[in-house]
């Protein structure tokens, strides 16, 4: 017998009420400021209220420099920003769940930014393709100014303020955005990463900046506050990009972040299944599993796969994006044996904010 998803988990030191988790999920609706408010509060608490046990917030900006990517995302880089994630927070605890801030440095990846005027980057590298409709009509990427030893320096400040930030504002831990094409992330492409100093090159050395922040992150935070991250090969805009180290880099990468102090590896792909390591037949969920570290993995889950999904990764959180978008209260009904909701992504037209799904939802009654 397999255990069942729905049982109530000990996860990196979290109590949670079963195994799933709303997958961080950027939906622009914060004030220009940078501010949570009441919309967020109730979009939020519908997950919790529809049985995620663990919800983990949309990628947040970590100081008012460079790490903005987004128009009217939202931020934990100073007092207000931080009070302003008080009542969800709170409205999300006492529906029972726990939830965890993502904090997300945009680097290159960046379409807006209130503070200034050019990203920063490992190099002068571009991402791929074209930035995304979803989140403004921005036509082309900036180019980056390289990032200098001051810069490295400002970034980690940033991130171990909104880190410090996230504890105060009462979130139940944090996870790092190492995933998808944002800065930390482009630390370890070597399509971003062509750098010739401490900070490029081998693995090791594009690593470097991460292993610091988390040992630093490890050393200041509380004992019950989560330290996870979240590492994909995949970025927004290239869904084949593959690390040239392979299984065995990604492997070392794992035990590293260990050493360092993680509790927790969410690992992405475009299938929580796919095996996408540039040798070897596992897949990024099933190298990290074997290391015996907490595990959330995502991609693809939905109503008719989950099980599977859960018995291969029987200690892993399943964290979902398209199929909670569709329906926040997925877990309640699937748990109740009700049908679920497809998705339809005009709900998030002409931008991917909580103000077009809530129009689009109310049309849908009339
Ligand atoms: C509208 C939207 C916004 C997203 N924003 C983020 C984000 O802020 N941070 C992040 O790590 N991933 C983000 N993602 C990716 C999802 O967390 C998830 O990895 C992806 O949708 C694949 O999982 P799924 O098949 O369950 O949807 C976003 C996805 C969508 C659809």
């Amino acid at each position: 017998m397999f255990d069942s998803p729905f049982d109530a988990v000990d996860f990196a030191g979290l109590r949670l009420r079963n195994r799933f988790a709303l997958a961080p999920m950027t939906r622009v609706s914060a004030e220009a400021n940078g501010r949570a408010n009441a919309a967020m509060v109730d979009h939020y608490v519908r997950y919790a209220k529809g049985g995620f046990g663990l919800l983990i917030t949309e990628g947040i900006y970590p100081d008012q420099a460079a790490s903005q990517g987004y128009a009217y995302q939202p931020g934990l880089a100073d007092a207000l920003q931080t009070e302003s994630w008080v009542p969800i927070v709170k409205a999300v605890h006492a529906a029972d769940s726990k939830i965890i801030a993502q904090i997300m440095h945009a680097g290159a990846q960046l379409q807006y930014n209130r503070y200034v005027d050019q990203p920063i980057g490992l190099t002068e590298q571009k991402p791929m393709a074209k930035p995304l409709g979803l989140y403004g009509d921005q036509e082309a990427w900036f180019e980056p100014k390289p990032m200098t030893e001051t810069d490295f320096d400002q970034v980690m400040n940033g991130f171990l303020g909104a880190i410090r930030n996230a504890q105060a504002a009462g979130f139940d831990g944090v996870e790092l955005h190492g995933a998808n094409g944002y800065l930390l992330n482009q630390m370890l492409s070597t399509h971003f990463n062509t750098r010739e100093d401490k900070f490029g090159g081998s693995l090791e050395k594009r690593a470097k900046f991460i292993l610091d922040l988390v040992k630093s992150a490890r050393e200041m935070v509380d004992n019950d506050f989560a330290l996870g991250i979240r590492l994909s090969q995949i970025t927004i805009t290239d869904q084949d990009y593959q690390w040239p180290e392979g299984e065995e880099g990604f492997a070392w990468l794992v035990q590293a972040l260990t050493d360092a102090g993680i509790d927790f590896i969410h690992t992405t792909d475009t299938s929580a299944d796919r095996a996408s390591l540039r040798d070897g037949d596992r897949s990024l969920a099933e190298v990290v599993q074997d290391t015996g570290v907490a595990l959330i993995v995502n991609g693809g889950i939905n109503d008719e796969n989950y099980q599977d999904v859960a018995n291969s990764y029987p200690d892993a959180l399943l964290a979902l994006g398209k199929a909670a978008l569709a329906d926040p209260a997925f877990v309640r009904k699937i748990q109740g044996g009700e049908p679920v909701d497809a998705l339809d992504f005009a709900m998030l037209q002409p931008i991917a904010n909580v103000e077009n799904e809530m129009r689009w939802r109310a049309d849908q009654k009339d």
